[in-house]
């Protein structure tokens, strides 16, 4: 019955349920499962392990690429299974639990897991659960719409769970780029020089002995949650948009731009939409992630080709995609996440990076993840790997939180994932701030007059002057460099 998806005679009697399945596991075990900014990630066995953890204890280090959808990082938190959690999460339930202590959080660059893994730096998984399109003959898994780390956890685990999703068509093989970098020492430069080169095969290979069960399932990957377009993502698409044809017009790039990396989330994905009806064309995208803008370029006919290790969609566009897969697919092409975002490639290639920051300081400095510099939001994610390699590194964001109570230009950010070194330019609502070339007292007049909300600029203006008064290279007023932060948190408004 499914002779077209388990090409591999011998894996037939594997096939179990995911109650089966979750038996496989023993408490303590590290567990790599696929899923990607909620797309790719397998839908049966989180909720197998869930129900098992509610009769039993069942307390898991759990390793996947990126974010998982269906709200399975919820119902494994509030079900007692994540004990340890990395590297990046976006589950509201799961974000209480971390920020409780509950659950021991690793929020790391999403290029160094899979390396981390392969050299021993960090334990090695035990159980990979990988949703799959089909098996091939030799037992080679063709992924869904996500790769992230699965080749790394399928090449590691002693067992494989290989959940066979029947929603996805058969037609995604071929979408798919499985390149793993060569060992240390002496790894050779991975040879990859265009966006649209292929360097590997189109499924993961592994020793099918190791394959321990196979799950059936037809559950789609959960919608994108990014919100649509409004008047104030409109408008920083707009400065990001004048900002490029400045690089254009200074000859820095043609018309086509450098390849395009866009991070996750309403504001990036907006900022994209905003490029479609603009002067570029022929453009590329070397991203992570692609969301429903990246689609729409690919239809409006500028974007010639997106790399990335993931595509997560609205239901509306994840429909078109699959009734047009065939047509899609010699656009696009999925990549391991240590490819799609490695520092070796993305030097190379160029990349301008588009991430968006919580907060921002009058110095450049950036804070992507951490809410008053205690909380998680999500994680770093990919942004770390872009911005610190990409040729030009620029972080959006609205200029105002929570009602204007909160202000996204702060004196000193809380908390640093991004350093003042790694940034290029800042943009909001308001306009961009450029701050190449420039020294820290050049950059905070420029980023309080362009990019702050009116509200916030005269206090702004008020403690660039006082510090300056005291001196130093990056002047601060130390007492009252994140008093804002602790007002806002008493309950007020960052005002005073
Ligand atoms: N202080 C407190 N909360 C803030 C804030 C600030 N300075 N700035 C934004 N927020 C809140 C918003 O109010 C919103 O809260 P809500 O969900 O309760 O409404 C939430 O953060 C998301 O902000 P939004 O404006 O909707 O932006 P977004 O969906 O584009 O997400 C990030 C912004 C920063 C959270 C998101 O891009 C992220 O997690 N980035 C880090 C990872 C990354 O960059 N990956 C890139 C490679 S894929």
């Amino acid at each position: 019955m499914y002779q077209d998806r388990i090409r591999h005679p011998g894996l037939l009697d594997k096939i179990m349920s995911a109650d089966q399945a979750a038996t496989l596991f023993h408490n303590g075990m590290r567990v790599g499962m696929s899923g990607f900014t909620r797309a790719g990630d397998a839908k049966a066995l989180p909720r197998a392990l869930a129900e098992r953890a509610r009769r039993e204890p069942l307390s898991l280090t759990l390793i996947t690429g990126a974010s998982l959808g269906n709200g399975s990082d919820g119902l494994m938190a509030e079900a007692g299974v994540l004990a340890r959690r990395m590297p990046f999460q976006v589950d509201p339930v799961l974000r209480g639990k971390i920020n409780n202590g509950e659950v021991m959080f690793v929020d790391q660059h999403l290029s160094e897991t899979a390396e981390q893994l392969r050299s021993g730096n960090l334990a090695a998984v035990d159980i990979a659960v990988i949703e799959a399109t089909a098996i091939t003959a030799a037992g080679a898994i063709i992924p869904t719409m996500s790769v992230g780390n699965s080749a790394a956890f399928a090449q590691q685990a002693a067992q494989v769970i290989i959940e066979i999703n029947l929603s996805t068509p058969l037609a995604l093989e071929g979408l798919h780029d499985i390149y793993i970098p060569q060992a240390l020492p002496g790894r050779a430069p991975i040879p990859l020089t265009r966006v649209d080169q292929r360097l590997g095969g189109t499924a993961i290979a592994i020793d099918p002995a190791r394959i321990a069960a196979i799950v059936i399932t037809d559950s789609p990957d959960s919608p994108s949650n990014a919100l649509p377009p409004d008047a104030e993502t409109q408008a920083i698409a707009g400065h990001v948009i004048a900002f490029l044809q400045g690089e254009v017009a200074a000859g820095r790039m043609g018309p086509e731009l450098l390849p395009l990396q866009a991070g996750i989330g309403t504001i990036a994905n907006a900022v994209l939409h905003g490029l479609i009806g603009s002067p570029f064309r022929n453009m590329t995208m070397y991203s992570e992630v692609l969301q429903d803008s990246a689609i729409a370029l690919l239809d409006s006919g500028q974007l010639a080709f997106a790399s990335a290790s993931s595509i997560t969609l609205s239901a509306s566009m994840h429909q078109k995609l699959m009734n047009n897969i065939d047509h899609y697919r010699s656009k696009i092409v999925l990549r391991p996440q240590e490819i799609s975002n490695h520092p070796e490639i993305v030097r190379r290639l160029g990349i301008i990076a588009l991430n968006t920051a919580l907060e921002f300081d009058i110095y450049g400095n950036v804070n992507s993840t951490h809410v008053c510099g205690t909380h998680m939001m999500n994680g770093i994610g990919g942004s770390g790997d872009f911005a610190r390699n990409g040729q030009l590194s620029m972080f959006v964001s609205k200029s105002a939180a929570k009602g204007g109570k909160v202000s996204s230009v702060v004196p000193m950010v809380s908390h640093v994932d991004h350093t003042e070194h790694d940034v290029d330019v800042l943009v909001t609502e308001w306009g961009y701030a450029d701050l190449r070339g420039l020294a820290p007292r050049e950059r905070a007049p420029l980023i309080i007059e362009r990019c702050t909300h009116p509200d916030y600029r005269a206090p702004l203006r008020a403690y660039f002057e006082a510090a300056c008064q005291r001196g130093g290279h990056t002047p601060h007023l130390l007492e009252q460099a994140l008093s804002w932060h602790a007002r806002y948190r008493q309950g007020g408004g960052m005002l005073a």
